[in-house]
């Protein structure tokens, strides 16, 4: 594994080893065990939009690791003036062991790759949100036990969330519902992808418009803010059409009675999720966020070790 850039670029083995090693760097801090793999190695962290969790839990990741990491507003640096994509990569792989990149455009990261010599990291960008989808499949697994099998119903916007999820739960086994309005649909090449990787794990892919339709019977039920960063100018418009497929008790009451819900955050209590659901005895976001340090530690040991 050079790059982690998209779940769908992995074998399932390969996540599942992930998940593997996230596990045990999560009990070997517990314990107070250091595990200081990338002793000496540099992660420079480029971010184009927000974060709380990325930015926290990658730096504390990398020190955690024995590493240093450094972040790179994009305001700060050239690459927000009109420096190329070419230029920063090969800039920065003389300087760094790994990059993080959190952007916009998805082939911005592609390019980076391509271009640099060092691994590099997909933080985010407009189509997918790998951290977020393996931190996702730890948190299931450590709730339920297992994978392969599971139901998990995602909700709301056919976003970046939704398409790495559609990627990772079809790669692992677990059985995949997307309830999204007509207008906002998850990508189709993605979907396709889920469909191909669900047919060698033996798990389905189910797309619809109706909510009630995804949840019923999940084990898991997923959503994520109707308004991704960049799509704020919409934000009338899509509070309107996303209304009906609020995440609140009524919908959470289709799962099954121990069914888990899970939010990547940052949430909106009263939109896309209601405080009595995300706030309640079954929500396990905080545990999702936690997972993040732990599934990025892994893959900051597995592609830049
Ligand atoms: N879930 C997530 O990526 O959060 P941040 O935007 O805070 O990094
Ligand atoms: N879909 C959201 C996820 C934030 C972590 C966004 O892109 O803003």
């Amino acid at each position: 594994m050079k790059h982690f850039i998209s779940l769908n670029d992995l074998t399932s083995t390969e996540i599942e080893n992930l998940l593997k090693l996230a596990l045990r760097f999560k009990k070997e801090l517990k314990e107070g065990i250091p595990h200081k793999m990338l002793q000496g190695k540099t992660l420079g962290m480029i971010f184009s939009k927000s974060s709380t969790r990325t930015r926290v839990s990658f730096e504390v990741g990398m020190y955690q690791l024995g590493g240093y990491a450094l972040f790179l507003s994009s305001n700060d640096i050239q690459l927000g003036r009109g420096e190329s994509i070419y230029d920063t990569a090969q800039t920065l792989s003389r300087y760094l062991d790994g990059i993080m990149i959190r952007t916009y455009k998805h082939s911005d990261v592609e390019d980076l790759a391509r271009y640099g010599s060092i691994p590099v990291i997909n933080g985010l960008t407009d189509l997918l949100h790998p951290c977020q989808a393996l931190a996702d499949l730890l948190t299931i697994y450590e709730h339920k036990k297992y994978l392969k099998g599971l139901k998990l119903a995602y909700v709301g916007d056919g976003n970046n969330v939704a398409h790495s999820l559609l990627h990772g739960c079809a790669k692992v086994g677990i059985d995949i519902a997307v309830a999204t309005p007509k207008e906002y649909m998850c990508n189709e090449e993605i979907v396709e992808n889920a469909k191909a990787a669900a047919k060698s794990s033996g798990s389905r892919v189910l797309i619809t418009n109706d909510p009630e339709e995804a949840v019923s019977n999940a084990d898991a039920v997923y959503t994520d803010t109707w308004v991704s960063m960049g799509q704020e100018a919409e934000r009338e418009e899509r509070i309107k059409v996303f209304m009906p497929y609020q995440v609140n008790g009524a919908l959470f009451s289709k799962a099954k009675p121990d069914a888990i819900f899970l939010h990547c955050l940052p949430a909106y209590r009263g939109y896309e999720v209601t405080e009595d659901v995300i706030d309640g005895p079954r929500s396990v976001v905080f545990d999702e966020a936690e997972n993040r340090l732990h599934a990025q530690k892994a893959v900051m040991a597995t592609v830049m070790g």
